[in-house]
């Protein structure tokens, strides 16, 4: 039974969406939030997952709250760790601890407005098509090597609302199908680029 620790900052659809998928051979080990008023952690706690907040303005330094952080996931063992709207910027040193085996999404069609603010910038920029990005994490921001991406359109009246609306819908569908892949052991990583396996 593979083991995933999913971290969150927010209300956690991408988190329940991946629970909610029930994979074959995982189990979710626990949920942690950098924010203990974290919608989503109640959620989770609703489910029988274990759960732990850990504030980050209780730490002197993004260094001291990463190193608690990593004792905190370090506690389950997991096998992999997936970031679930977890909006916090991470230090090389947790990045390096978790290589090849922590995922994030990010909602836009990477290496495309890496950052916040996504869909406001996509339609600014004049895009027809918008997206998400399930991708290994690395120490460079929005960087890594991709294992997914899904797009959909942009319309000429959308508003960033709209399109994020868009978006998460392809979000929820596509996020549990390559943890389930990582879980499979069908994610092949090379350079920049990730091999699917079927
Ligand atoms: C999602 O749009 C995700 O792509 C981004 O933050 C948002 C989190 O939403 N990283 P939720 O907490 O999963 O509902």
């Amino acid at each position: 039974m593979k083991q995933i620790v999913i971290l969150i900052s927010g209300r956690g659809s991408n988190m329940q969406a991946i629970v909610d998928a029930r994979i074959d051979g995982a189990q979710i080990a626990a949920v942690i939030s950098n924010r203990p008023d974290a919608a989503g952690l109640a959620w989770a706690a609703a489910q029988g997952i274990p759960t732990v907040a850990l504030d980050h303005k209780q730490y002197a330094s993004r260094e001291d709250f990463d190193a608690a952080l990593q004792a905190a996931i370090d506690a389950f063992s997991p096998d992999l760790v997936v970031l679930a709207g977890f909006m916090r910027i991470l230090t090389p040193a947790f990045t390096r601890q978790y290589a090849g085996r922590m995922l994030n999404i990010h909602p836009s069609l990477l290496p495309a407005f890496p950052g916040l603010h996504t869909h406001q910038r996509a339609i600014e920029a004049g895009c027809k098509l918008a997206g998400c990005t399930v991708h290994f994490v690395t120490a460079e921001l929005d960087h890594g090597p991709i294992a997914a991406q899904a797009a959909v359109p942009v319309m000429g009246d959308d508003t960033a609302e709209t399109l994020a609306a868009r978006v998460i819908v392809e979000e929820h569908r596509l996020y549990p199908a390559v943890v389930r892949a990582f879980v499979e052991d069908r994610l092949q990583i090379d350079g920049l680029r990730v091999r699917v396996l079927p």
